[in-house]
């Protein structure tokens, strides 16, 4: 657990909007050890997914940089920063975008395909997947076939595929009732946990927040 695989130093990030600057994140600095479980809370509009799309390499610092293990990504350029987004990273959103044509299997196992896993292998992973987030029964439903829950459930196993460094998920329970977002907050930190897979959870529920052993709070631009 002593090797920091996330450095984030001294970011910022401001928004333009309309002849006002937006300052939101005014100088954000973290170390993040490999395999930690990390949540970040705040207010709504504190600068919570900004910070987390910075991370995940959807988004770019004005100044400050973010290095993940070797690699600094805030000096890729747009290829290199897209290679990393679908290699190193797994995201869980409040919505859980699967792909509605495709079954809960296909959903999962796509990402690991296109990334240049053999269909066989990904097949093979995304059900080992799927089992392990309780979903063995539903496999071959399409997202319309499936609760909300269960959804979000096939977003924390898709996450995983890829066999990424971190996870990256934004209010991952954000549009559930109260035992489902038990449950997917219980199957994700699990998840991370069997996987050895850096967690780093942005979320106002504390049901999420209260099972990560490392806790920030964004407060004025700044974390504490
Ligand atoms: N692309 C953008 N252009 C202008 N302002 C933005 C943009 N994205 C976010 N903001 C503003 O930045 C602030 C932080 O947003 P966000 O990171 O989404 O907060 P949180 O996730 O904590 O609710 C908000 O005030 C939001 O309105
Ligand atoms: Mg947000």
């Amino acid at each position: 657990m002593s090797e920091v695989l996330v450095r984030v130093e001294n970011i910022v990030k401001n928004y333009i909007s309309g002849t006002e600057t937006l300052h939101i994140l005014k100088g954000v600095s973290l170390n993040i050890f490999r395999g930690q479980a990390v949540a970040v809370t705040g207010q709504s509009g504190s600068g919570k997914s900004t910070l987390l799309n910075i991370l995940g390499g959807l988004d770019r610092t004005d100044s400050g940089s973010v290095t993940v293990g070797d690699t600094e990504i805030t000096g890729l350029s747009e290829s290199a920063l897209s290679a990393y987004r679908s290699r190193r990273v797994g995201f869980i959103f409040q919505f859980h975008y699967l792909l509605k044509d495709f079954t809960a299997l296909e959903n999962v196992m796509l990402p690991g395909y296109i990334g240049g896993m053999k269909k066989k292998d990904a097949l093979e992973k995304a059900r080992a997947l799927l089992s392990d987030v309780r979903l063995d029964d539903r496999i071959q439903h399409f997202p319309s076939q499936l609760s909300g829950g269960e959804r979000q459930r096939v977003a924390v196993a898709r996450s995983m595929v890829n066999d990424p460094d971190m996870i990256l998920a934004d209010e991952p329970t954000g549009n559930l009732d109260p035992d489902n977002s038990a449950m997917v907050a219980e199957l994700l930190y699990a998840e991370a946990e069997k996987w050895g897979k850096t967690l780093i959870v942005v979320t106002h529920d504390e049901n999420v927040a209260g099972r990560a052993k490392i806790r920030y709070n964004l407060e004025s631009g700044v974390l504490v």
